[in-house]
């Protein structure tokens, strides 16, 4: 039988894997790769059809287009989303984070990718950049829990699942997941989107740099949009809040027809 290891020594290596970057636990036994190296390796699977020779073509993004436009409700959207098995996100993470809020809102927030805690309980917008939205939210009188579809929000992200270490999502990883965005936002009908961060401007737009973009509206998804800095963002910027406060105005003074 091994000898199990003492407590200073499995301190030791713990610390060392977070060191590497370690964020969960994934499996109750270690899994020794190098034993695996021989087994037959799962073929890559591309968003643009793959140019392997032989190989059959893989088209993500139609795929997911095909999925997203046969879903007839949210419900069948979040089925087909988690019926998808080209992203390879998914299989790193927890849990498929779809959405939270009252799907009759005026407002649809789209934000980046699950976080730690997001991805642990499958809702987005629940770590400390969650409670921060809440708190803008709460300061222009809305919510997500808000019974009134004019004061509630509905919340979802480009990315369903989280990147390990919060990595920025690949192009073409964004790329095969704007159809289920697009049927979301067809599906909600929202009046008005706030689009949270660069991830979700390059989704939306095609183009990054929320510093410039935040503030401008724009339209996507057939719906007007306002860019916003994160409240990721803020939490680390927080001189920041001063535009983010402007933005919340303007988005209150859109919704009262008054912009
Ligand atoms: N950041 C996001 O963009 N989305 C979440 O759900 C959590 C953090």
């Amino acid at each position: 039988m091994e000898s199990p290891l003492d407590h200073t020594t499995a301190r030791a290596l713990l610390d060392w894997q977070i060191e590497l970057g370690a964020t969960d636990a994934i499996c109750d036994a270690p899994v020794d790769r190098y034993t695996l190296a021989d087994k037959p390796k799962p073929k890559p699977r591309l968003a643009e059809p793959a140019q392997v020779s032989g190989a059959p073509k893989v088209d993500a993004v139609a795929e997911a287009k095909a999925l997203a436009t046969a879903a007839g409700d949210l419900a069948g959207l979040q089925a087909a989303m988690g019926r998808f098995e080209h992203c390879e996100l998914k299989r790193g993470a927890r849990n498929l984070v779809f959405s939270d809020g009252n799907p009759a809102a005026r407002v649809m927030i789209i934000g980046e990718a699950p976080g730690r805690e997001e991805d642990q309980q499958g809702k987005p917008f629940v770590g400390r950049a969650g409670q921060l939205l809440n708190k803008m939210l709460a300061a222009i009188d809305m919510g997500r829990a808000h019974e009134f579809s004019a004061q509630s929000v509905y919340i979802t992200n480009v990315l369903p699942w989280r990147p390990p270490q919060n990595r920025d999502p690949k192009p073409e990883e964004i790329a095969m997941l704007v159809p289920f965005i697009q049927r979301h936002v067809e599906l909600v009908a929202p009046d008005l989107i706030v689009l949270m961060g660069n991830i979700s401007c390059q989704a939306a737009l095609g183009k990054r740099g929320i510093t410039r973009l935040r503030g401008q509206w724009a339209e996507a998804y057939g719906k007007p949009c306002l860019p916003m800095f994160h409240p990721a963002y803020l939490l680390r910027t927080p001189h920041a809040k001063r535009e983010a406060w402007a933005d919340l105005l303007d988005l209150q003074a859109r919704l009262r027809g008054s912009t």
